[in-house]
């Protein structure tokens, strides 16, 4: 055969190849179709065979042609591969995609945190007992987190050993919140009675991190003000919440004697064991009762501090942490696990 012929040969080939090749359907076919184009038996190859059979001048230009078409093969296959690549991400895309949102159907993928979950929870029973829920700044200064409240200034709360200040201002004024009391104030501040709102949020103390204690946690407040405001609406209120938070009907509340400077009279709450309706188990170290939070009527002082008449407007407040409320509820024995990120830990609930 003549290098004309073995040219003719390489052009046929490389033809075909121009259609196959932009056609094929995935990687493995345009892996089939390299190896039929520049693979052991392809023209390529009988090309490369054929040389020694060419006149001496002859053989050169020969094996250029075969490594221009090779060259050429190799284009296309390239070409081909990469558009492929992006078909197939492009389709993965679509059905491959993990939708945070789904649930009913499938197994989900991500859900909310436990306190997050709590804290709706929460947020729902007082809106469905007529309240709006109301936020404040982390970050607070003096008057909202402590003075207003009636926290005298050599109060130990006051202290740097419980609270984190902040470098701005002038010493000790402004502070991460201790607590979210200080949105009672900003609640009062900014809206005539009668106030009926419930504050979920984030509070911080200068605490260690340990199994019992966190620098971070979460509190939920509540605050009633109104014409003729009595303690039996606060107890009630309480043992209303707090048989819808257990769905239990049975759990009693109990109330004993306490002091905040915000409230007068205050007291602790307690209420009957969730585990064992006060036989007395592990979660309530055997008294029968476990005790949530703080509560009492608001203090007149508070009430003047932020331009109200106690004589004419009274209320009532309590507040909560919402972690000891999880871990009261699930049995969690270390406040450390909500902030662990283990998702051993949080994909339980
Ligand atoms: N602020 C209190 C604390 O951080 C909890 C508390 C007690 C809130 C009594 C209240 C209350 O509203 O009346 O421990």
């Amino acid at each position: 055969m003549s290098l004309a012929d073995e040219q003719a040969r390489l052009d046929a080939a490389l033809s075909e190849a121009r259609t196959a090749i932009p056609n094929a359907s995935s990687t493995d076919a345009l892996t089939d179709l390299e190896r039929h184009f520049a693979g052991k038996r392809s023209a390529a190859s009988a090309v490369n065979e054929a040389i020694k059979t060419l006149a001496a001048p002859e053989r050169p230009q020969a094996g250029q042609a075969v490594q221009a078409y090779r060259a050429a093969i190799a284009e296309l296959a390239e070409e081909r591969r990469q558009a492929l690549a992006a078909e197939e991400a492009a389709t993965a895309a679509v059905t491959e995609r993990i939708d945070l949102t789904l649930g009913a159907h499938t197994r989900p993928r991500g859900h909310l945190h436990l306190v997050t979950q709590i804290r709706r929870e929460l947020e729902d029973i007082f809106i469905g007992l007529g309240y709006r829920v109301a936020e404040g700044p982390e970050v607070e200064d003096d008057w909202h987190n402590f003075e207003a409240l009636n926290i005298p200034p050599a109060h130990p709360a006051r202290s740097m050993q419980d609270t984190l200040y902040v470098h701005l201002g002038a010493d000790e004024q402004v502070m991460l919140r201790t607590h979210t009391s200080p949105v009672q104030i900003r609640t009062m501040e900014s809206q005539a009675p009668p106030i009926y709102v419930v504050v979920p949020g984030r509070t911080y103390r200068n605490e260690t991190l340990d199994a019992r204690h966190s620098p971070v946690f979460h509190q939920i407040e509540c605050l009633a003000i109104d014409r003729h405001i009595t303690m039996a609406d606060l107890f009630g209120t309480i043992e209303v919440f707090v048989r819808r938070l257990f769905d239990d009907d049975t759990i009693r509340t109990r109330f004993r004697s306490d002091y905040f400077p915000y409230t007068e009279p205050s007291a602790e709450l307690a209420v009957s064991c969730v585990f064992c309706h006060g036989s007395g188990c592990r979660v309530c170290s055997h008294t029968g009762w476990i005790e949530l939070g703080g509560c009492g009527m608001v203090d007149p002082n508070v009430l003047t501090a932020v331009g109200l008449d106690p004589e004419e407007w009274q209320g009532f407040a309590f507040g909560f942490g919402l972690e000891r409320l999880a871990m009261i509820r699930y049995g969690i024995d270390e406040i450390r696990t909500f902030v662990d990120n283990d998702l051993r830990f949080l994909e339980q609930y």
